[in-house]
């Protein structure tokens, strides 16, 4: 019972839950396999060191080390929370009170992108593993509209912390916003068992298929253009603001309509966000040698 309410608590402050999260790096897993497998041979290098109980035996392979910067919250590690997301304000009435701290999701990928940047992977061996498990991480929760876009309002004069404290009414686990969009319209609430089972790769699989299938690269041609990090968040913050916060108001129900709007944007974002970690990657590395 301790557990279970342990685990519902760690819900709410997650990003994308942990099958988004790992749908985002399958989806880079296929196009790093189609265009470049040394560069997902190198990434595995990285993060090979921390796999099994380092990491609880849970985060043994480059999908699965996506959920890693969530799962260390489960062991009181909260110094990293703020590296989750950023507060763009949508500032209803004019209520904006805010102070932006700084180190937002934007600051750490940018940080992540630096020290996997020195390539000095094979003697700053636990940096690097740690600095790619982020990356891994934080490249999905940039592209959950609710991980950047925040309402202020008269409801909410300090902020509603990207949805998490404007209250809906779904399920028992799905509670507000923030929640509805991480889980994916509550499609993915339930999260696979890790190590991921031959079951889980199926589905996780198909799931990025999915995405990748409806939101092609010729349909995402412009936004994967954009190459500088930063720029990334405006789309992502207008996503938030015109349709998370666009055709719901607190305590209600959400309509057909708006889940089946969430679901295509967030299936387009999870896609749009793996093809760019696939395309971060093979900036990064794409021009070094063999190894081993
Ligand atoms: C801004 O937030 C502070 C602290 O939460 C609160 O005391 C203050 O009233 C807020 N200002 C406005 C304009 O709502
Ligand atoms: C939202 O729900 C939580 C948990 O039930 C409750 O503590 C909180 O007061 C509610 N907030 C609002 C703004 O309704
Ligand atoms: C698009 O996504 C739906 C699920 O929403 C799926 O059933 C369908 O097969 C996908 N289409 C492609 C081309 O992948
Ligand atoms: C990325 O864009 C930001 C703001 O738009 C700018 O400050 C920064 O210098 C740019 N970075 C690069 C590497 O061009």
């Amino acid at each position: 019972m301790k557990y279970l309410l342990a685990i519902c608590l760690f819900k709410a402050v997650l990003g994308w839950w942990s099958t988004g999260h790992m749908i985002v790096t399958q989806i880079a897993q296929i196009v790093l396999q189609a265009e470049n497998p040394q560069v997902l041979n190198i990434a595995n290098q990285i993060l090979e060191p921390l796999y099994g109980p380092m990491t609880h035996g849970i985060s043994n392979s480059f999908v699965e080390s996506a959920c890693w910067p969530d799962d260390i919250k489960v062991y009181g590690f909260h110094d990293f929370d703020s590296w989750h997301f950023t507060n763009k304000p949508y500032d209803y009435d004019g209520f904006l009170n805010i102070t932006d701290s700084g180190e937002d999701v934007i600051w750490a990928l940018n940080q992540c992108m630096s020290t996997l940047g020195l390539l000095n992977y094979q003697t700053a061996i636990l940096e690097n593993a740690l600095a790619m498990r982020f990356l891994l991480h934080f490249v999905g929760d940039y592209h959950q509209p609710l991980h950047v876009t925040t309402l202020w309002s008269r409801q909410f004069p300090s902020g509603d912390q990207g949805g998490n404290l404007f209250n809906i009414t779904f399920d028992k686990t799905v509670t507000e916003l923030h929640a509805l969009w991480d889980s994916v319209m509550g499609e993915w609430e339930v999260d696979l068992v890790r190590p991921l089972t031959s079951d889980g790769w199926h589905d996780i699989n198909m799931w990025a298929e999915w995405c990748m299938g409806n939101y092609t690269q010729e349909d995402l041609a412009e936004e994967l253009a954009v190459s500088n990090i930063t720029d990334w968040v405006y789309p992502t913050y207008h996503l938030g603001v015109d349709y998370a916060y666009h055709g719901i108001k607190p305590l209600e129900k959400p309509s057909e309509e708006y889940l089946k709007k969430g679901w295509q944007i967030a299936l387009r974002q999870l896609s749009l966000g793996g093809r760019r970690l696939a395309q971060l990657l093979i900036n990064l590395f794409g021009q070094e040698e063999t190894l081993s």
